[in-house]
């Protein structure tokens, strides 16, 4: 297959819904094999609708879109194949068992008889399940259902995995658990990961690189680091030794504001604050310009911007955790309880 390296190539896609919402407005951007992407945004950004288009559940009004090299248009059936998708919501029956659950996707897949075993038994391991297999899934926590959900959008061995919004609603332990399994299937299984977030230190810790998408177009695309480092700023804050002299405090700060890579330093609670653009990098030279001053420093401690930083400055807002509605959250949490009455 010819991907040239690239397991997804979004071309200016827009997407208009019926009734005139522009979801999508020309997004572009390409992910490498084996990369773990974080579609980072705010409820209603156009996020799961990205994933669908991508999963070839939604067809878009304008642009090109390439799963694997595969149209995701005009090879709907071949780019299914290769992709796992993990909706929003869980997709699994707690009256069955994991393997039950299992065994009905790789129905779902046709798949041979004599290779759904291995495999169920593969996803299982990989999810960290084997022991639990047989048990009933409504004697699961929350964070082994959406790892049973996850196994279900393995059992086809896809080269892709879409996840919408894998950890919405959980706690932090169980995130983090999740966060473990994504990982090991990047490692161990050479996937490329495609997940949405609200979460920022979802995206920090466990994105390569991640979009900033709001309203229908993507904002910023980068790894978290460089994202934070473009946004400039960075804090030195220092504080004295108590017995220092005020005079060699004050030939200190002359001999600092001198310096080139001092932007300002102000004081606040009994702490100075130097502004500089990338405080890791400046650190050295904040301790040369003190060099042989009779001075002892009480405390430094270095401040990057953070990822929320970033976000308030690409969109105007702030991306609070708080901001998943809590609507959203039971809206998860009843899908497995109506898609039982559906039955
Ligand atoms: N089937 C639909 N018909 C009409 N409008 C829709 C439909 N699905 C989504 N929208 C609208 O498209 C926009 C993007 O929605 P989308 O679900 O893609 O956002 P999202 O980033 O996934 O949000 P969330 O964080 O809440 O999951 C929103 O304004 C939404 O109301
Ligand atoms: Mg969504």
């Amino acid at each position: 297959m010819h991907n040239n390296g690239e397991m997804i190539n979004v071309n200016n896609i827009s997407v208009v819904y019926p009734g005139g919402i522009k979801a999508l407005d020309g997004v572009s951007f390409k992910v490498p094999e084996q990369e773990i992407f974080g579609l980072l945004g705010p409820n209603g950004a156009g996020k799961t609708t990205l994933i669908m288009v991508l999963t070839t559940l939604l067809a878009p009004t304008g642009g090109k879109a390439q799963v694997n090299g595969l149209d995701v248009v005009k090879d709907k059936n071949r780019v299914r194949l290769n992709l796992g998708y993990v909706s929003q919501e869980l997709a699994i029956d707690d009256e069955l068992s994991g393997m039950d659950n299992l065994k009905l996707q790789a129905g779902l897949y046709h798949m041979e008889k004599a290779i759904r075993k291995p495999r169920i038994e593969e996803v299982l391991d990989l999810v960290g399940l084997s022991e639990r297999a047989h048990d009933r899934v409504d004697t699961y926590s929350g964070g082994m259902r959406k790892r049973l959900d996850i196994a279900c959008g393995l059992i086809h061995r896809p080269g892709i995995l879409f996840l919408d919004e894998p950890t919405l609603g959980l706690d932090i332990q169980t995130r983090h658990e999740i966060w473990h399994y994504i990982n090991r299937l990047r490692e161990e299984v050479k996937m490329t990961i495609l997940l949405t977030t609200h979460y920022m230190d979802e995206a920090d810790s466990l994105c390569r690189r991640i979009a900033i998408i709001d309203q229908g177009s993507l904002k910023a695309i980068d790894t978290p680091d460089n994202l934070k480092k473009q946004l400039g700023g960075g804090l030195i804050i220092f504080q004295f030794d108590q017995a220092a002299a005020s005079s060699t405090i004050n030939q200190a700060l002359g001999s600092l504001n001198e310096k080139e890579f001092v932007k300002e330093i102000t004081l606040k609670n009994g702490e100075y604050r130097l502004l500089t653009d990338n405080s890791e990098e400046k650190l050295p030279l904040f301790f040369d310009a003190l060099d042989g001053l009779k001075l002892n420093l009480k405390k430094v401690t270095l401040k990057m911007p953070s990822l929320d930083d970033v976000f308030l400055y690409y969109t105007g807002r702030q991306l609070r955790d708080e901001s998943v509605s809590r609507e959203q959250i039971d809206r998860v949490r009843s899908s497995m309880r109506r898609l039982r009455k559906t039955r």
